[in-house]
């Protein structure tokens, strides 16, 4: 998952040459400066919302288009944003905390996994 002038867009299905003059960020991008993790990063992992390394910059990359459009997402828009990032191995709940936590939202209300 990459972002493409805004819109998360899938990156196995997007052509380079047609993104010539697109602005494109990356997981990369979603550091600081500095190189430490970004806030969404850091959310990820401080409620361990991590998986593996296809996983977790899709989740990334798709939360920052999330909080974009909608900074304070509830729940069910959280769940239904990341249904595109098909995981076999998780139940999501400690990446929707992640994304809640991101959004400056209290996750005390969601179970822990
Ligand atoms: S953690 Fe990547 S496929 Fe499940």
């Amino acid at each position: 998952m990459v972002i493409v002038d805004g819109q998360p867009v899938k990156s196995c299905t997007a052509f380079a040459a047609d993104l010539d003059g697109a602005e494109v960020t990356t997981i990369e991008g979603m550091a600081n400066p500095d190189g430490s993790l970004g806030t969404i990063q850091k959310a990820f992992q401080d409620h361990h919302g991590l998986q593996c390394g296809f996983c977790t910059p899709g989740m990334v990359m798709s939360t920052a288009a999330l909080l974009a459009e909608n900074p304070r997402p509830s729940e069910e828009e959280i769940r239904h944003y990341l249904e595109g990032n098909i995981c076999r191995c998780t139940g999501y709940q400690n990446i929707v905390r992640a994304v809640m936590a991101a959004s400056g939202q209290d996750v005390g209300a969601l179970a822990a996994e």
